[in-house]
């Protein structure tokens, strides 16, 4: 049993660290494989669910790139809002070039819609997805989610980067919430 308790709620162990490392190290390849040789992209890293996913996801990047990072959120406590809220901004020039958003996970895909919208309207060449976790049962737009570690259910999970109220981002495996 690993059960454990965060805020009112518990969670059993869902994804231990060494699947979540594996399901990003195949996402790493594939980029590796389909961005050999274009113009170095420019990697958006979504905060603050996606620092732990980001890097690990860079360690086995081999291509020549720039990261930056914008803060959105959308989320409080287990439900997803219906608004973004965008709490740190784009600080480089993103006209022309090739950008792939890095997310923890891509839930209703309202936060990524909103982030696509704006990239496209600021001219971006292209706008890429690579994902940690995908659950595609929630997801309620039709762009393409391109590069994903692992589909999941419609629960709600902690650890690895994800929060439940700002607690649990710091657990190396994934949990999911008892109902
Ligand atoms: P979306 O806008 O509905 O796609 O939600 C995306 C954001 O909500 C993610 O970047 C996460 O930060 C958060 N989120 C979605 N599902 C979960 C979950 O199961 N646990 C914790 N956070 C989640
Ligand atoms: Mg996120």
């Amino acid at each position: 049993m690993s059960i454990i308790r965060v805020h009112d709620k518990e969670f059993d162990l869902y994804i231990p660290q060494d699947q979540i490392e594996r399901a990003i190290k195949k996402v790493a390849d594939n980029i590796n494989r389909d961005m050999a040789g274009k113009n170095p992209p420019l990697f958006l890293v979504v905060l603050n669910g996606a620092f732990m996913f980001a890097a690990e996801l860079f360690k086995s990047l081999e291509l020549e790139c720039e990261v930056s990072f914008v803060k959105l959120s959308s989320y409080s406590g287990t439900q997803s809002t219906n608004v973004v809220r965008e709490l740190i901004g784009l600080d480089q020039p993103v006209a022309g070039r090739n950008i792939v958003l890095v997310e923890d996970i891509v839930d209703s895909g309202l936060t990524l819609n909103y982030t696509i919208d704006k990239l496209k309207k600021l001219e971006a060449k292209s706008v890429t997805i690579a994902t940690m976790l995908f659950k595609p049962k929630a997801f309620r737009y039709n762009y393409e989610v391109e590069y994903v570690g692992i589909e999941i259910p419609n629960d709600f999970i902690i650890g690895y980067g994800l929060d439940y109220n700002e607690h649990a981002r710091n657990l190396p495996d994934i949990y999911k919430v008892i109902p």
